[in-house]
């Protein structure tokens, strides 16, 4: 590939996505784009970079998609959703109370595993919250992705890494080779195609964030611009997941570190007399 075409399709990848590529990343960029060249018939990744150079909007949507790093896990990292279980549902127990309603966004969800988690880690407790109305929203730039991840279908590799035996058995049912997500976790979680550099107020707003490995693909300014969103999303008590060791500690003062070893940030609000972070243990 030319070293035009190569910052041809960097620049593209940026703007649309906010993916930063340096020049020694050329081999990646063909290795996931070969895929679509194939598919295409083209002859090559620069025929691909030319064609999506003048327009093609479907082309351009499949170029990006194949370039995202997709990989994911359930309970990646499993500390985040410890605190998820320990502290955070019981704080929303007690201050969300008559309202009877909390939402948590999982950002660059990718195939589902991290909103699954999330929705298992509260049906869990779910008798600590009879009749809320809960909402786990899972979304990402890859419409491929959230595809398999509404379908909810996973393969014994996909189960095998991260989630305990009890928990598959509880939550899910064979189906020939693969695992299927069961429907009282289903029904909570809603998958949605989003760019995180869009509009996001349509979203709503969310008492967490789990925005895990997906920050770390762009440059300062756009992981800026995107926590400042996220930071408007968030409840004045709300409570951000990065990823672990994915630090913000001098990004931006929109949120407050807690636990920044394993990514857990508070929303800078929440240091307001009026609000007790949900992210904080407390002696209830
Ligand atoms: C490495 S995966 C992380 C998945 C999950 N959060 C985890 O930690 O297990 C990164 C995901 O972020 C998504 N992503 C990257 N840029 C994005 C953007 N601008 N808007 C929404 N999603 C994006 C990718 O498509 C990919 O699925």
């Amino acid at each position: 590939m030319s070293p035009e075409d190569f910052e041809t399709a960097a620049q593209f990848l940026k703007e649309r996505s906010g993916l930063v590529l340096t020049r020694d990343k050329t081999y990646l960029l063909e290795n996931r784009l070969m895929p679509v060249v194939r598919e295409l018939q083209l002859r090559s990744v620069s025929d691909l970079i030319a064609v999506v150079r003048g327009g093609a909007p479907e082309l351009q949507t499949a170029m990006v998609d194949a370039m995202m790093a997709k990989d994911t896990g359930f309970f990646g990292d499993w500390k985040p959703f410890v605190h998820l279980r320990t502290v955070v549902l019981p704080n929303i127990r007690v201050s969300r109370g008559m309202k009877a309603r909390f939402r948590i966004l999982s950002a660059g969800v990718s195939t589902g595993q991290e909103a699954h988690s999330i929705a298992m880690t509260i049906r869990d407790v779910s008798s600590s919250f009879p009749g809320w109305q809960i909402e786990v929203v899972g979304i990402d730039i890859s419409a491929s992705a959230i595809a398999a991840a509404s379908e909810g279908v996973y393969s014994q590799f996909d189960v095998q890494r991260g989630l305990p035996i009890r928990t598959l058995l509880q939550y899910f049912a064979k189906q020939d080779d693969n695992w299927v997500i069961s429907d009282n976790v289903r029904s909570m979680v809603k998958f949605q195609p989003w760019n995180l550099l869009s509009n996001l107020y349509p979203l709503g707003r969310f008492d967490a964030i789990f925005c895990r490995n997906v920050l770390t693909y762009f440059d300062l300014k756009t992981k800026l611009e995107v926590l400042q969103k996220l930071a408007r999303l968030l409840v004045d008590d709300g409570v951000l997941y990065l990823g672990i060791n994915e630090t913000i500690s001098g990004v931006t003062s929109n949120f407050r570190a807690v636990d920044p070893a394993v990514g857990i940030y508070a929303s800078h609000r929440a240091d307001r007399p009026a609000s007790m972070s949900l992210a904080v243990k407390v002696d209830l």
